[in-house]
């Protein structure tokens, strides 16, 4: 019983003395007048992967699976739904559904023998169905050859679950030989899940390749381009780069499926479409029908980081197939045509139209240089096979292209027995940019908010470029975007942030996931066939990356940095163009926290904004019904003279914005 009363009274006189901590004021300090280093362009950029469908029925708008026939099973995403009446090439009893044309790459295509045009029809099922928008234009296009001359029309429509039909159009296949159409049609309704339905007239045969199907309205009106509505999130985002294709997609599970980016440049059709490496890679999460068809390929993720003024920087295979599969390597004396695909992937970017790649550029309508700076060199290698090759590419690549910035991986963890080689390898070698991936618990990235706080000032740069809290562990597929993973995330970027002397680029990782075709969470931006929203965790990015500055400044609490005292993370920058001292301020506690920032070094105007992102709940997530639940919310604030009362809420991400005089 006595002891019960101890501790009873312990634990609320701890409980009064936290509550009495908080409810002191806390005294900031911020020097405007001392920049402590250049925050870089590129702080806060965009990792993208071919993963959860991030291309082929994500950002890329192409609405047909499977348009070539050139998935491992060929009929893959096409229903038969009548084949009594008529057939796939029932020729001499036997079902080949698959003909060979003169396409080298992808040579496969579809030969229809219509024995009865009533009720025989071909439906393609999109990427978990279409997305239609009512009064929206759709552009398709196919090829056909009509050999017998039999086939009358090919009639294409959209269509609902209920097989109403929600549009159509008609294509007269008037050539014997193979022959391109183009046809435009409006949806007459909006629906998530429709499908295309293509039904001919007349008996004979009919030849079909490449039946390709994109909305009229894409990201800069570009034909057959990328969804407007996700670029739109990316661009709003003002990232200072754009990484891609990845990830391990880069490296493949063996050497022949990496990356190639060679394959994924020319005409669109000739690029072969080949497995995708996500799509058996999780036993939680199987996706046999995802394949990359290389319409959003290396020209294009070029034009992408001109669109939203992002630098480019492409991760290429070092000759190392993932260490989670096969880890199946290139000899050192074989490696001459992996370094070859680097020092051509610089030509094409940057190669004036007189040089082979850069004429290659120019021909597919870019003659000006993507002026490309930055390559990396492998993504999640670790151990000694790594640091030989990343050598022999370091030499061939500054020994032609001297200003090319180099970026090496450190591996797959932030710490541990691999992570430590390589960092002291790389170190030895002068790497310039070592790039650093964090899946680690929303403690983790709170706990580690001072990591930089004592790395080497004259080492190599780092590339935080792959990082997201995991609510539950890495590669969990109950992982959620919740609240807590994305301020915890905010009080680490702090940490990067106020390192900006040593961390010089970012990224959250994954990028995006469709809905119904995820293999990995937790990610930033999540859509379906229609809409997308951000996460909690993409307003997080959002918040610091339009705030990125251009001077650091410091921000202390008693002469210290604010690396969580009191659950208490901030950083602060000044942008000398737009005359700005912004303060960024992470509350982890439960409680609120009044705050007094005394500035120094300059006056202040009168007015200036406070924009706050918060929730209640460490669960709460965005979601597609309630997509900005989690979103910020800017006011006018009025600081006193030179100092900023505030009252910080619980769980929150905080921006003061102050002119300077
Ligand atoms: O972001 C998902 C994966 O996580 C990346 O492909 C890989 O680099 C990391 O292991």
């Amino acid at each position: 019983m006595k002891n019960n009363i101890t501790a009873k009274f312990i634990f609320y006189s701890l409980l009064l003395s936290s509550i009495y901590a908080n409810a002191q004021k806390t005294t900031l300090e911020v020097d405007i007048a001392k920049t402590v280093t250049k925050i870089q362009p590129t702080m806060f950029g965009l990792f993208f992967e071919d993963i959860n469908f991030a291309a082929d029925g994500g950002l890329y708008a192409e609405m047909i699976k499977n348009r070539s026939f050139e998935f491992d099973k060929p009929l893959m995403g096409w229903e038969q739904p009548n084949t009594k009446r008529s057939s796939l090439n029932m020729q001499s009893g036997v079902a080949t559904p698959i003909y060979v044309s003169e396409n080298k790459t992808n040579p496969n295509f579809c030969r229809i023998l219509i024995n009865d045009d009533k009720g025989y029809a071909i439906i393609n099922e999109g990427f978990r169905g279409m997305g239609v928008k009512i009064n929206a234009k759709y552009n398709l296009s196919l090829k056909a050859a009509n050999p017998e001359g039999t086939i009358k029309k090919i009639i294409i429509q959209f269509i609902d679950k209920d097989q109403k039909v929600l549009g159509e159009t008609v294509i007269i296949p008037s050539s014997k030989e193979w022959k391109n159409y183009t046809v435009q049609f409006i949806a007459t309704q909006t629906e998530a899940k429709a499908k295309l339905k293509i039904t001919f007239e007349g008996t004979g045969i009919i030849d079909l390749d490449m039946i390709s199907l994109f909305p009229e309205d894409t990201w800069k009106n570009r034909k057959n381009g990328l969804r407007k509505d996700i670029v739109q999130l990316l661009y709003d985002m003002k990232p200072g780069f754009l990484r891609f294709p990845g990830g391990c997609i880069v490296e493949g599970r063996t050497l022949a499926d990496r990356y190639q980016w060679k394959k994924s440049i020319g005409k669109v059709e000739n690029r072969k479409t080949m497995i995708n490496r996500w799509n058996m890679e999780f036993g939680h999460k199987q996706t046999p029908d995802y394949f990359q068809s290389f319409g959003l390929g290396f020209y294009e993720y070029f034009q992408l980081s001109e669109d939203i003024d992002a630098e480019p920087l492409p991760i290429l295979s070092c000759g190392m197939a993932c260490q989670y599969n096969t880890g199946e390597l290139a000899p050192i004396e074989e490696l001459d045509p992996y370094v070859q695909d680097a020092l051509d992937l610089i030509e094409f970017a940057n190669g004036t139209i007189d040089t082979p790649w850069g004429k290659l550029r120019a021909d597919m309508g870019h003659p000006k240089l993507f002026n490309l700076k930055y390559i990396g060199v492998g993504n999640e290698q670790w151990g000694p096979d790594y640091i030989e090759r990343y050598k022999v590419f370091e030499k061939a690549i500054k020994a032609k292209y001297p200003k090319i910035i180099i970026v090496s991986g450190s591996g797959p963890s932030p710490d541990g027995e691999h992570f430590d080689y390589a960092m002291q390898e790389l170190k030895k070698l002068d790497a310039e940019l070592i790039d650093e991936h964090y899946y680690k618990s929303p403690q983790w990235f709170r706990e580690n908010a001072a990591r930089y706080d004592k790395y080497d000032r004259k080492g190599p740069k780092i590339f935080a470029g792959e990082y997201a809290a995991q609510s539950v562990s890495g590669a969990n597929p109950n992982n959620r975007n919740n609240w807590e993973c994305a301020f915890s995330e905010a009080a680490f970027i702090t940490g990067l942030e106020r390192n900006a002397e040593v961390v010089n680029l970012t990224s959250y990782a994954p990028l995006m996931a469709h809905e119904d075709a995820w293999q990995w969470t937790p990610d930033m931006i999540w859509f379906n066939n229609l809409e997308s929203y951000g996460s909690a965790n993409y307003y997080v990015q959002k918040l610091f990356s339009i705030n990125k500055g251009t001077d650091l400044l410091a921000i202390t609490q008693e002469g210290k940095q604010l690396t969580g005292q009191n659950n208490l993370y901030g950083s602060a920058v000044k942008d000398v163009n737009t005359k700005e001292v912004i303060v960024k301020l992470v509350n982890t506690a439960a409680e609120t926290q009044d705050i007094t920032i005394d500035f120094k070094g300059s006056k202040l105007a009168s007015k200036g904004s406070l924009t706050t992102l918060t929730s209640p709940d460490l669960h709460d997530e965005n979601t597609f019904s309630d997509p900005e639940k989690i979103s910020p919310k800017t006011t006018v604030y009025k600081p006193k003279g030179e100092e900023a009362q505030l009252r910080l809420p619980a769980y929150s991400v905080t921006v003061l914005k102050l002119k300077i005089k």
